[in-house]
């Protein structure tokens, strides 16, 4: 794996936007899945300046949202629908997410999943990692092979969202997920944590044990990830 520290925020998303652009020059219509929360709102915008001025060009790519909450309305603000809205404004050939209201969500994950190894599995897939060492919404008790699927959140994950579903009480309970095994047969993964809070489940993630308790681990068994780390997030590395 390649670990990436850049002084801060701002340079975590210019480095992760060039290798976005340079997998997307290089193969147009890329299937890529991009993650929602805080730490990828930078990155986005810098895709959106680059998009509009015509130094990288996703028009052609087949965006893949990796999950979403269950039991809300695509319109809910918080829902993971809402935030692609809000914050991938640069055109592309389709945009997909899960349906947070499909009454049958077990089966709608699972389709969705087959869906995209139907059309050739992620090229790229884009992580951010829960303070849980969540990735995607794969929370701690996913094993290696875990497919996608509906999961209870944990309360620190409900926690952390409680702000966009206007209190912890508006947070669903349940999400929808891609599994590990499915980001697992992603061609190539980038990592993105920024902030002093994700030190610890990065040291974790990184040089921790390979284990279900700390799902990010399981990228150490992938061929190609790149950690793109600000200074904050890097400091309990030891490596
Ligand atoms: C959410 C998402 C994850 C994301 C994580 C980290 O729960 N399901 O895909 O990586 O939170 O969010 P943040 O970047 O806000 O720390």
């Amino acid at each position: 794996m390649a670990i990436r520290v850049l002084p801060d925020a701002a340079a975590v998303a210019k480095y992760a936007a060039d290798l976005i652009c340079a997998a997307v020059a290089a193969k147009p219509r890329a299937n890529l899945g991009l993650p929602t929360g805080g730490t990828p709102i930078p990155l986005y915008e810098e895709l959106n300046l680059r998009a509009a001025g015509g130094a990288c060009d996703p028009s052609a790519v087949l965006v893949y949202a990796i999950d979403e909450f269950c039991d809300a309305r695509r319109t809910t603000p918080g829902t993971n629908t809402q935030f692609y809205r809000e914050h991938i404004r640069f055109r592309t050939r389709a945009l997909y997410c899960p349906n947070p209201s499909a009454t049958e969500p077990d089966l709608h994950i699972r389709a969705y999943a087959e869906a995209i190894r139907r059309g050739g599995s992620l090229d790229l897939c884009v992580l951010g990692i829960g303070q849980t060492g969540h990735i995607a919404f794969n929370e701690p008790g996913s094993a290696r092979d875990s497919p996608a699927r509906v999961i209870e959140l944990t309360a620190t994950s409900r926690q952390a969202h409680a702000a966009s579903f206007g209190g912890i009480e508006g947070v669903p309970t349940h999400g929808m997920t891609l599994g590990i095994a499915d980001l697992l047969e992603s061609t190539t993964i980038i990592v993105l944590a920024t902030g002093g809070h994700k030190a610890d489940i990065i040291r974790s993630a990184i040089e921790g044990p390979i284990r279900p308790e700390t799902p990010a681990s399981w990228l150490q068994e992938h061929p190609s990830v790149t950690w793109l780390l600000d200074a904050a997030a890097a400091q309990a590395l030891t490596i």
